[in-house]
């Protein structure tokens, strides 16, 4: 488990801290709205001032005018009460540890009464403003040279010199509100243990994150978490027939693994649960294969095995939420790598599901991979199957950083799943899959072709290649998460510059909520 460095504590009555946060809001007159009584007369001042807001993402740091157990304050801006959400205290949380941090402070405590007045449970928005706390605490780091110790022989240097953790207490006396946000303090802390991997996975470089290694670490952490496990190697591929897949990672010395984890929930029968099964590509490291991509910024195609890390950290979350549907997790790690034994252009290879494919694009892999990662997770019996996948550069030209694009064939289903995304602010954008954009993959020499020779639709195509293995009234959505799945601006809860762990959150909600479609 990667460590964490925030820690959350509930307490009947105010400790001593560094800081104290205060929320400020505006009313519908834009007027400020403080939230505490106790420091009204320094909000009073500092309004006075025009330093004070109350605007979302306005945060003001007072040193020295704490009252009682704090030193500082802090005043976090939220906008107009009336329309504060969870996604505006998790961008909260996440500025406030931010700026905790520049100021030094190693601990900081809300009163959890200043919640009552907005929309949504003080419990659930206390949540939401730990979790933007504990995801932009978040540092890859591992491969920095440690820098030199700055404590001197018997002289402790304060705690932020070290490190960057925070602790934050939630203050409040009422034992309904406290023991319903240490449940789901609860899950917010499962929730940063299981970004964080996949966020790990991400930005492991790509001569260590090999297949090999996703693989081992995969199986580790899911054993842990009591799944079953089971590995795919090559010699067991090419049995199953799964040539589209292993066509993949024929340039590349390291062996190609299929990864394949169950959750099966405790104590609860057949007939309760449903399967979800989640699909991840993994290409550890994407040079386009013969097919090869411009060396301008190759570096960041050791992200493309994002889809995989993304319905790992979902499974593994689904697991410790112990929810009560049962998981699927089948992950394709290969390296797509040019050589002597690499796949050529004009290959045409049989997947797993009898279809023929001409490769005409050794770089448009990914669905080589998924195809027969899907079909392999249809024998698992699933009530509905969800990919995710660094698939196309298309996605960002269609939807830039913010959304990732989602196809389906089965609108009941992916309604479900948008509405979970939503409420995660984990956003998706539906594009088409209507069957004529299969026009373009077609080919007289095989049941279609890995892309096409023009350039229209190429998130699209990638979809309606991928439905090709899907087998009759399946229902399934694709995730194109090319441009979201790292450095996205915006919201300072995610990483600009490496992985971010979107869609985490949702996929695991989704396999927690879901009660079957309607397949019609
Ligand atoms: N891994 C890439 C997609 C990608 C591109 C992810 C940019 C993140 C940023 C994928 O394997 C790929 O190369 N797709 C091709 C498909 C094309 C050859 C049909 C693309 O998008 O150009
Ligand atoms: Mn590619
Ligand atoms: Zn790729």
């Amino acid at each position: 488990m990667p460590l964490l460095s925030t820690k959350f504590e509930i307490k009947p009555t105010p400790v001593q801290v560094d800081a104290e946060l205060i929320f400020a809001a505006l009313d519908e007159d834009k007027k400020i709205l403080a939230r505490v009584g106790a420091h009204s007369d320094v909000i009073e001042k500092l309004e006075a001032r025009g330093t004070l807001t109350g605007q979302a993402k306005n945060t003001l740091f007072v040193p020295f005018a704490g009252k009682a157990k704090a030193e500082h304050l802090m005043i976090l801006g939220l906008g107009v009460a009336e329309s504060i959400k969870a996604e505006g205290f998790r961008v909260a949380g996440a500025l406030a540890y931010q700026k905790l941090v520049a100021e030094k402070c190693a601990s900081a405590a809300v009163m959890l009464e200043e919640f009552e007045d907005f929309h949504g449970g003080a419990a659930d928005l206390a949540s939401a403003f730990a979790e933007g706390f504990g995801l932009a605490a978040y540092k890859f780091d591992k491969y920095k040279s440690k820098a030199e110790k700055v404590e001197k022989k018997g002289k402790k240097a304060p705690k932020k010199a070290k490190d960057d953790s925070v602790t934050l207490t939630f203050v409040s006396k009422d034992k309904g509100i406290t023991a319903e946000l240490k449940r789901l303090l609860d899950r917010v802390q499962a929730t940063l243990e299981c970004t964080a991997i996949t966020r790990d996975w991400s930005n492991e470089p790509s001569n260590i994150g090999t297949p090999e290694f996703y693989a081992a670490e995969a199986v580790r952490l899911a054993k842990k978490a009591g799944l079953k496990t089971r590995v795919i190697g090559e010699v067991e591929a090419k049995r199953m027939g799964m040539h589209m897949y292993l066509s993949v990672g024929q340039g590349s010395d390291r062996e190609s693994k299929m990864v394949v984890l169950e959750y099966t929930p405790k104590g609860v029968s057949k007939k309760e649960t449903h399967t979800v099964a989640l699909v991840g590509k993994g290409v550890t490291f994407d040079t386009g294969g013969i097919s090869i991509k411009p060396s301008a910024k190759m570096e960041d195609m050791k992200h493309d095995m994002t889809g995989a890390a993304t319905v790992f950290g979902a499974t593994l979350l689904a697991a410790k939420l112990k929810i009560k549907n049962r998981v699927v997790c089948v992950m394709g790690f290969v390296e797509n790598m040019p050589g002597g034994h690499a796949t050529t252009p004009s290959s045409i290879v049989r997947a797993r599901n009898g279809k023929t494919v001409e490769i005409i694009n050794t770089d448009a892999e990914g669905r080589l991979v998924l195809g027969d990662a899907l079909d392999l997770a249809q024998d698992y019996a699933p009530d509905c199957v969800i990919n995710a996948a660094t698939l196309t550069g298309a996605v960002g030209i269609a939807l830039g950083k913010i959304r990732a694009g989602v196809m389906t064939n089965s609108q009941p289903l992916l309604d479900q799943l948008v509405e979970v995304a939503n409420a995660q602010h984990e956003r998706v954008w539906q594009l088409p899959l209507d069957d004529e954009y299969f026009e373009d993959i077609k080919t007289p020499y095989a049941d279609m072709m890995n892309s096409a020779n023009n350039p229209l639709g190429g998130t699209i195509r990638g979809g309606i290649f991928l439905k090709q293995f899907i087998r009759p009234g399946m229902p399934w959505v694709h995730m194109d998460i090319a441009y979201t799945a790292n450095d996205v601006p915006g919201l300072p809860y995610l990483p600009t510059r490496g992985g971010t762990g979107m869609h985490v959150r949702t996929l695991a909600q989704f396999a927690e909520q879901f009660r079957g479609v309607d397949r019609g």
